[in-house]
């Protein structure tokens, strides 16, 4: 399949709850994304020079945003094909005055878009963290496929953590999680622990859904 045609087939593939459109954005966040946001793409230097850490579906960016300030000696690669989760972050990790981004930052990396097509531009990507925080559930039996945690892409993830490396993922959402778990016999992870105090996203705090505490799996491929 040819990149395009690969992309298009990903992106209707892609359902959230969100849109991945929302609300029209200030001047100020369609400027950052005009201008800041191709400056901060990942290359491929980002991950030959540097250890990387990943997270897929960050959001607003919360969680994105604490691990560029507790690793400041790594990339941080965030994907998230949500437009206004996108500026948001953008929004936060720059100066308000002249849309300076602010030093403490300067580690952040984005990608706008599917992970899955970040992960195919940088097939040989390795990260000693990656970190999915409340994928979507689709709680539906119908929609049961359009889970993005499946056996198949767990196992791609599992290509691309470092050795010694992990996989955390949290979710609110208990039938969710024990489906993971359930996939992860398709894989070769193994679960390292379910014990991680609660991570505070934008997601967790408004608990719409009012779902239960969220469990955590951190899982390694060694
Ligand atoms: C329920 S939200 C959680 C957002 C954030 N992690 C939090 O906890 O606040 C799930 C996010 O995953 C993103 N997402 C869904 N499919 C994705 C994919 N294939 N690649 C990257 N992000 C994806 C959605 O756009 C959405 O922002």
């Amino acid at each position: 399949m040819e990149k395009q045609e690969l992309k298009d087939f990903i992106t209707n593939e892609i359902r959230t709850f969100g849109r991945r459109h929302g609300k029209k954005l200030s001047n100020r966040k369609q400027w950052l994304m005009d201008n800041l946001l191709p400056k901060i793409a990942p290359k491929s230097d980002d991950f030959s020079e540097k250890p990387a850490i990943l997270e897929i579906g960050f959001g607003n960016g919360e969680h994105l945003r604490d691990l560029a300030l507790s690793n400041p000696d790594k990339i941080i690669v965030g994907a998230e094909p949500f437009t206004n989760g996108v500026a948001a972050l953008m929004s936060s990790i720059t100066n308000e005055s002249d849309n300076i981004l602010y030093d403490e930052y300067k580690n952040i990396r984005v990608h706008p878009d599917d992970v899955r097509l970040l992960l195919k531009d940088f097939e040989s990507a390795q990260f000693d963290e990656i970190w999915v925080l409340h994928p979507d559930p689709w709680p539906k039996a119908r929609h049961e496929k359009r889970r993005l945690l499946n056996h198949d892409f767990l196992n791609l993830l599992s290509k691309h953590i470092q050795n010694g490396g992990k996989i955390v993922i949290g979710t609110d959402h208990w039938e969710y999680y024990d489906w993971i778990v359930e996939q992860l016999k398709q894989t070769n992870l193994k679960i390292l622990s379910t014990d991680l105090d609660i991570i505070k996203t934008r997601y967790q705090l408004k608990n719409k859904a009012g779902t239960f505490a969220p469990k955590y799996l951190i899982l390694s491929n060694n």
